[in-house]
């Protein structure tokens, strides 16, 4: 049986990390074999390329396009080194961020053209695809204010304006609503456990016969 490919999707503060990990929990207590992973930095070379998309600089500034090319090539690097072998040895895989979030950032945020973004996306993926898209869908406010919480220093794309964020947050929503097969979107402001439960009927539905 071949895997699957599970991505969790949001703006900042969503509540990915842990959904992911009460996921992975649930899914081996059924036998299942799971594999964590994120983008980007879901290898070695991507963890240096994540440090220098996310490190803030004011003396280092990343150009947006530059910025587009290392996400590109982390993912390039990550679906050869670690999805692909993962799948074809049959695990499910949960991953935090895949292309949805270069067209919600680079796309609606920074204003890249779609149509490069995409050229990009389908030269890193050679058309992988996700199985399942999990968008957790948070006011971008609070879940920002969840980071400032939880974290002593934003990185250099949480630093970014409200009005940036807003515009990722409104790309996330046009993608759910021109893929509604593959994104389904949850309410991230519910509690951690409604989340969770809400989560485990999406994959039993989607996932029909296998769990
Ligand atoms: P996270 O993994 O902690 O959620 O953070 C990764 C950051 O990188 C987050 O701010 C979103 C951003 N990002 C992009 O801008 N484009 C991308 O293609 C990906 C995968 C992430």
């Amino acid at each position: 049986m071949g895997g699957k490919l599970i991505v969790f999707e949001g703006v900042e503060g969503c509540g990915k990390t842990s959904q992911m990990q009460l996921c992975s929990k649930w899914l081996e207590s059924l036998g299942i074999s799971v594999i964590l992973t994120r983008e980007p930095g879901g290898t070695e070379l991507g963890l240096y390329l994540r440090n220098l998309l996310l490190e803030k600089s004011e003396n280092k500034p990343v150009a947006e396009v530059t910025e587009l090319l290392l996400y590109a090539a982390d993912r390039a690097q990550h679906i050869e080194q670690e999805l692909k072998p993962s799948l074809a040895a049959g695990k499910y895989i949960l991953c935090d961020r895949y292309t949805d979030s270069t067209i919600a950032y680079q796309g609606y945020g920074r204003g890249l053209s779609f149509k490069l973004i995409h050229q990009l996306n389908d030269i890193a993926t050679a058309g992988l695809e996700s199985d399942l898209t999990i968008w957790l869908d948070i006011d971008v406010e609070v879940g920002l204010s969840r980071k400032r919480k939880g974290e002593t220093k934003l990185d250099r794309i949480e630093q970014e304006t409200i009005a940036f964020h807003r515009r990722v947050q409104q790309g996330y929503a046009d993608l759910a609503a021109s893929n509604p097969s593959r994104i389904v979107r949850v309410d991230g402001s519910l509690s951690r456990e409604t989340v969770h439960q809400m989560i485990q009927e999406i994959l039993r539905v989607h996932l029909k016969g296998l769990l």
